[in-house]
């Protein structure tokens, strides 16, 4: 088979949600060149000749517990903004056949399956997309809803790491873009340690928190110690919604804080405090109040406000991950791979800063050039 003719399956666990839409509807505009890879890193120039799979050779396909066709769904996100006017038209198409292979989610209120028997169909789901499809090989991505930490004494494994164990099961590299717990379950740390998959996680790094993991450094590297960091999130949409409960919100507080302790040595005074904020649909406005010493015991206080489009900062984020997976699995490279740390807000190891992760992951892309 010519390099050209290899394709790669792309599979959304949340195929319907705001960032799969985003996802597949923006791959399939860039690779006809109707807009360019703004938010990218792949396309920047360390990724020349490094082998990843080109845009052109993805094939989308995934689970989702909603029925809401690929085309609406997209529809919908221009409405909203989200997706340029007329997207949605432009790769119609694309968005269809997209759609004709995300397949029922679970478990649904009710589902009797035992957690082996849904592994055993979500993963027999992915084997046959990537054998119908003659994929080479398929890279499972977790963009589903945020769900609640699972408690110690759960017998029962959360929908996120019943999905992880169908990847590994399907022999996929695997990447939990969400504060779920996918591979990071108790029940299957036996799997991911035997698995000789390349996998990658958890949680996007896209507003808030990619903002801290630059200005954490700053305070550290000028000795100006932080008293407090303190935050507020206002969002919409499922995301919004999902995070409404304050058991998710915990889960993805948990990394947002972890950078700040990670990077500053100590977590500092102050919370992080996520509002659904159903108008606001997928745009986010993030507040940060940051409460330092400077010389002489003088008091000083930095705020930012980040306003963003939620969708649109992750999925080229998730494009970039699921090749950068593809082409570790290609090559060979199994477990953990702290090199994407950059990605991500409670990472597999790794640097904490921003410019420590990029120069890691540049570093990446030159050991995947000379692999090839
Ligand atoms: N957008 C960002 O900037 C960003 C950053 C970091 C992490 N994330 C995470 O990405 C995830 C997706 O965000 P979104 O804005 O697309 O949310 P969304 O609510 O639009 O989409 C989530 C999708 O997951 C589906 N889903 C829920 N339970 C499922 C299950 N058991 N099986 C299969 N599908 C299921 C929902 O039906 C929905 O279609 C969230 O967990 C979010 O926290 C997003």
């Amino acid at each position: 088979m010519t390099a050209h003719a290899v394709r790669t399956g792309v599979w959304f666990i949340g195929a319907r949600g705001s960032v799969a839409t985003t996802a597949t509807a923006g791959c399939a505009a860039v690779a006809a060149g109707l807009h360019p890879p703004t938010g990218m890193v792949t396309e920047t120039p360390p990724f020349t000749d490094t082998g990843l799979p080109p845009l052109t050779s993805l094939v989308f396909g995934g689970h989702d517990t909603l029925d809401c066709p690929l085309p609406k769904r997209a529809e919908v996100l221009a409405a909203g903004g989200v997706l340029p006017y007329g997207l949605p038209t432009a790769v119609e198409a694309e968005l269809t056949t997209a759609d004709a292979e995300i397949r029922p989610g679970g478990p649904l209120p009710g589902d009797t399956r035992t957690d082996e028997e849904l592994i055993g169909a979500f993963a027999a789901d992915i084997e046959d997309f990537t054998r119908r499809h003659g994929l080479a090989r398929t890279v499972v991505v977790n963009v589903a809803s945020t769900e609640p930490a699972p408690g110690d004494d759960d017998s029962r494994m959360p929908a996120s790491s019943l999905y992880a164990a169908a990847a590994l099961r399907a022999g996929c590299p695997y990447v939990n873009f969400t504060p779920s717990t996918g591979l990071r379950s108790p029940h299957l740390k036996d799997a991911v340690e035997s698995c000789g998959l390349p996998h990658a996680g958890r949680d996007g790094k896209t507003g808030q928190t990619l903002l801290r993991s630059v200005l954490a450094p700053m305070f550290v590297h000028r000795a100006l110690p932080v008293r407090a960091w303190s935050g507020t999130n206002l969002l919409g949409g499922g995301d919004g919604a999902a995070l409404a409960d304050p058991a998710a919100a915990a889960a993805k507080n948990a990394g947002k804080e972890r950078v700040l302790a990670d990077t500053l040595g100590t977590a500092p005074e102050g919370e992080v405090h996520i509002d659904d904020v159903p108008a606001m649909g997928d745009w986010k406005t993030a507040w940060d109040h940051i409460a330092f010493d400077g010389f002489l015991g003088s008091r000083m206080i930095l705020q930012t406000i980040w306003q963003g489009c939620d969708s649109a900062l992750a999925a080229p984020l998730v494009l970039d991950l699921a090749r950068l997976l593809a082409r570790s699995h290609e090559a060979g490279l199994t477990g953990p791979r702290p090199e994407l740390g950059f990605y991500f807000k409670d990472p597999d190891g790794g640097p904490a800063a921003l410019f420590d992760q990029y120069a890691a992951l540049v570093d990446f892309a030159e050991r995947l050039r000379e692999a090839r």
